[in-house]
């Protein structure tokens, strides 16, 4: 029989569940999805569950346990940092418990089994390299911090991974990414995709400022200096010598972007490019190899990825599309499936992350037929739907489209999206204002059908994944998906793997000439994305999307009865407590 392993990844930020049986991934999902609380870092039960189910399998089938963290190697950093925020929060102590994981494990979960644990960068590392599809590979990984370690160096040979240098807390450049976050008065864990979108806005004015909160040392080291930062005190993020550095208070929330905030973004990825680039190349002096792996929440800056790639020595790259602490679950199972198991992990580079919940057209009629909703019933009619749809959307209209298994990961790729016309010149600020209510400088991702990409985007390999950005190139006008700096974080849609996207976009494209379309999140500001088709429902109620297509059902807007509206939102709003962070989750 097949070995079984449920990879955990929880008491962070996102938590996440994925199950590995006989070294193939056959689920995966974050906990937030299911309990509808954004970045919920609670023990993945929903999670865990839906895995099991996926599978067929109970949690007595689990052979074992993988849990992304060595949780006393990491109390020794809390109680190096001085237990600082106890006075204030007692809670947190009880977070700091290492005996928490295996508790939970035996009575949440009821499993009696084994548990592997695995160290926080061995994960992350594990969950690039053993799903990118090289023989061999130089790994990097960068993040926040883990246990002590901040980045991390590794190689891997066949079925091989091994970390041969880190840097350790509290010098982090995901750390030195977040304190800037949170000076520009964006959330931490959440608000860095904002100050990346806000970089090409600014000038670098202010590199040498940052320059000096960073040393560069030798070999893999890099050194923060302390005096500009706060967080060991889990305050706030910065000190007043930064403030005094940037001669500019801190913006507050939710306050007017000035160009000295876009100039500080800027200043922040060149530095951050800068720093990436130099320890890629010290990596390649040590692993030379061509081809890079890179896992950690910092690699999901797509701008410095793309730098690393086009200026650095590594021919070819891999980013686990799960690059934040959710892949973390992928490359624990992985790393315990290496120890525990005579047969290797197949080799094959991970080509889709549609590894979520499916819910099939008889569910959904299910749910719709006890509704006094109009909705249009496609089964067996998929050509005419997605014509149809396509046409509301050349027309102006703004679609949800759920169909097929859930994505793993951060982002939206066509199973749980909002679709709209890229070359709309207003479609920017209409999703703005209709359901997704975010900063206005931001772009939205374009989608693009993988044999067209060459013709409109700077793009010569697949991206399936929206993990690099590229200069738009099209001789369409895509305002809407296009960058300030004519950039765009594109995504490729291969047939294969996402079939009924694109049909859609082939649909889309022979009625207007254009295969793409912007894509971006299925959900309201503040709240995951969608996961079920009442998911689903409730935020095209709630939001002004024009129609909502689950799976073979097509439903408008002006089929929602007026009530179901503040109905709901009464419901979500006592029922969907956000987290959000001043300053990094140490505990
Ligand atoms: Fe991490």
């Amino acid at each position: 029989m097949a070995y079984h392993i449920l990879g955990v990844s929880a008491h962070y930020h996102n938590a996440a569940a994925c199950l590995m049986r006989g070294g193939e991934l056959v689920a995966a999902a974050e906990e937030e999805r299911f309990s509808r609380i954004k970045h919920d870092p609670s023990m993945p039960k929903a999670a865990i569950r839906f895995c099991l189910q996926q599978a067929r399998l109970a949690i007595t089938d689990i052979h074992c346990v993988a849990w992304y963290e060595l949780p006393w190697k990491k109390l020794g950093r809390q109680l190096w940092m001085g237990l600082p925020g106890f006075s204030r929060n007692p809670d947190e102590i009880q977070r700091m418990d290492p005996h928490r994981p295996e508790r939970e494990i035996r009575e949440i979960l009821g499993f009696s089994g084994p548990i592997e644990y695995i160290e926080h960068h061995l994960a992350h590392a594990a969950s690039a390299y053993y799903f990118s599809g090289f023989q061999e590979a130089a790994i990097l990984t960068v993040d926040g911090v883990g246990e002590w370690a901040t980045t991390s160096y590794g190689r891997g040979e066949q079925q091989n991974l091994e970390l041969f240098e880190e840097v350790e807390f509290p010098n982090s450049i995901g750390l030195l990414y977040s304190t800037i976050t949170s000076y520009l008065g964006f959330r931490v864990n959440g608000g860095e995709y904002k100050v990346m979108g806000l970089a090409p806005y600014g000038q670098p004015r202010y590199v040498d400022t940052l320059r000096a909160t960073l040393q560069e040392e030798t070999g893999g080291q890099y050194r923060l200096d302390m005096r500009y930062f706060d967080f060991l005190k889990n305050e706030r993020m910065y000190s007043d010598a930064l403030i005094d550095a940037f001669g500019t208070p801190p913006r507050k929330p939710e306050t007017e972007l000035k160009p000295f905030h876009m100039d500080v973004a800027r200043s922040l990825q060149v530095v951050l490019e800068e720093i990436l680039l130099a320890k890629t190349r010290y990596l390649h002096t040590r692993v030379p190899s061509q081809n890079l792996c890179l896992a950690g929440g910092v690699a999901l800056n797509c701008v410095a990825n793309r730098h690393v790639h086009a200026h650095g020595p590594f021919k070819n790259l891999f980013v686990q599309p799960a690059a934040n602490d959710a892949g973390g679950a992928l490359g624990a199972a992985a790393m315990a499936h290496r120890r525990r198991c005579e047969s290797s992990i197949p080799t094959q580079r991970m080509s889709q992350v549609f590894l979520g919940p499916a819910y099939s057209n008889d569910e959904i009629h299910r749910i719709l037929a006890t509704t006094p909703l109009h909705f249009e019933d496609f089964r067996g009619r998929s050509e005419a739907l997605f014509n149809k749809v396509a046409a509301a959307i050349d027309s102006g209209k703004v679609a949800g489209w759920f169909q097929g298994r859930m994505e793993f990961g951060p982002r939206a790729l066509g199973a749980r999206s909002i679709l709209a016309d890229p070359r709309n010149p207003n479609m920017r600020d209409h999703i703005n204002a209709l359901v997704k209510k975010r900063e206005a400088f931001r772009p939205f991702a374009p989608s693009v059908l993988e044999e067209n990409m060459g013709d409109h985007f700077d793009l010569q390999h697949p991206s399936p994944f929206m993990l690099e950005t590229c200069q738009v190139k099209s001789p369409l006008n895509m305002p809407a998906i296009t960058h300030v700096d004519a950039s765009a974080r594109v995504q490729t849609v291969n047939a294969q793997e996402n079939p009924r996207y694109a049909a859609l976009l082939r649909a889309f494209f022979q009625r207007t000439g254009c295969p793409i379309l912007l894509n971006t999140s299925f959900n309201m500001r503040s709240e995951p994305i969608v996961c079920s088709p009442l998911h689903a429902l409730s935020c095209f109620v709630r939001s002004e999307i024009d129609l909502l297509v689950l799976e073979d059902f097509f439903i408008e807007k002006g089929a929602i009865p007026d009530f179901w509206k503040q109905a709901l939102e009464i419901i979500e709003k006592n029922t969907n407590p956000a987290i959000t962070h001043r300053v990094y989750t140490f505990f």
